[in-house]
C-alpha cells in the first residue's frame, strides 16, 4: 500500500490544495492531507478550524484523510509509513522556497518530495491571496471551497464589527 502526504498549513485551503490532492489520490493508495505549523506564518485559522476545512474540501476524494502533524513533517511521514510527500508547484517562486524543504525532509528521514503542477487556472491563488481579496470585499467564490469563502466572509463581518 502506497501512502503519500500532502503537507500545508491550509490557512485555509483553497482549491488549488484540493486540485494537488486530487492528482496525489490518482497516484497513491491512499493521501494524507497532513495539516502543519509554519514556524514563520502566523495563521488566521485555528488547527481545528483548518482541519475542518480541509476535511470537507477533499470528503469526495474516497483515499484521502486530513490528519495533524505533531511535530517534524519528516517524522510524521516515517511514522506513517509514507513514501511520499506531494506538493503544488505554481511557479519559479515556488520552487525556491520548496527546493530546501524537499532536501531538509529527504536529510531527516530519507523521505522524497514529488512536485505536480497544478492546474494552471489555479496558478495565481494562494491562501494569503485569497484571505487579502476577501478582506477587501472581493469575490473568491471560485478559488476556495463554499464553506471556507463562508468562513472569509465571517471573520471579514467579525473584523468590520470590532473597527467599527
Ligand atoms: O503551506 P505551507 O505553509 O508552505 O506548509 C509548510 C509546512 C506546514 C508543510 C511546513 O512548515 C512543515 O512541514 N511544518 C512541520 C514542521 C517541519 O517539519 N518543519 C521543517 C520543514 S523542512
Amino acid at each position: 500500500m502506497t501512502i503519500a502526504v500532502c503537507p500545508g498549513s491550509f490557512d485555509p485551503i483553497t482549491l488549488g490544495h484540493v486540485d494537488v490532492v486530487r492528482r496525489a489520490s490518482a497516484m497513491f493508495d491512499e493521501v494524507v492531507v497532513a495539516l502543519g505549523r509554519n514556524a514563520v506564518k502566523h495563521h488566521l485559522f485555528s488547527l481545528e478550524e483548518r482541519r475542518t476545512f480541509a476535511e470537507e474540501a477533499v470528503c469526495d476524494i474516497p483515499n484521502a484523510r486530513v490528519d495533524v502533524i505533531p511535530g517534524l513533517l519528516a517524522e510524521y511521514c516515517t511514522q506513517i509509513g509514507a513514501c511520499a510527500i506531494v506538493k503544488g508547484l505554481r511557479s519559479g517562486a515556488d520552487y525556491e522556497s520548496e527546493q530546501a524543504m524537499s532536501l531538509m525532509n529527504r536529510h531527516l528521514s530519507g523521505v522524497e518530495t514529488i512536485f505536480v503542477m497544478g492546474d494552471p487556472a489555479f496558478g495565481h491563488v494562494a491562501s494569503s491571496l485569497v484571505k487579502d481579496v476577501a478582506f477587501h470585499g472581493g469575490c473568491i467564490d471560485d478559488l476556495v471551497p463554499a464553506h471556507v469563502a463562508q468562513a472569509l466572509a465571517r471573520v471579514r463581518r467579525e473584523r468590520e464589527i470590532k473597527e467599527k
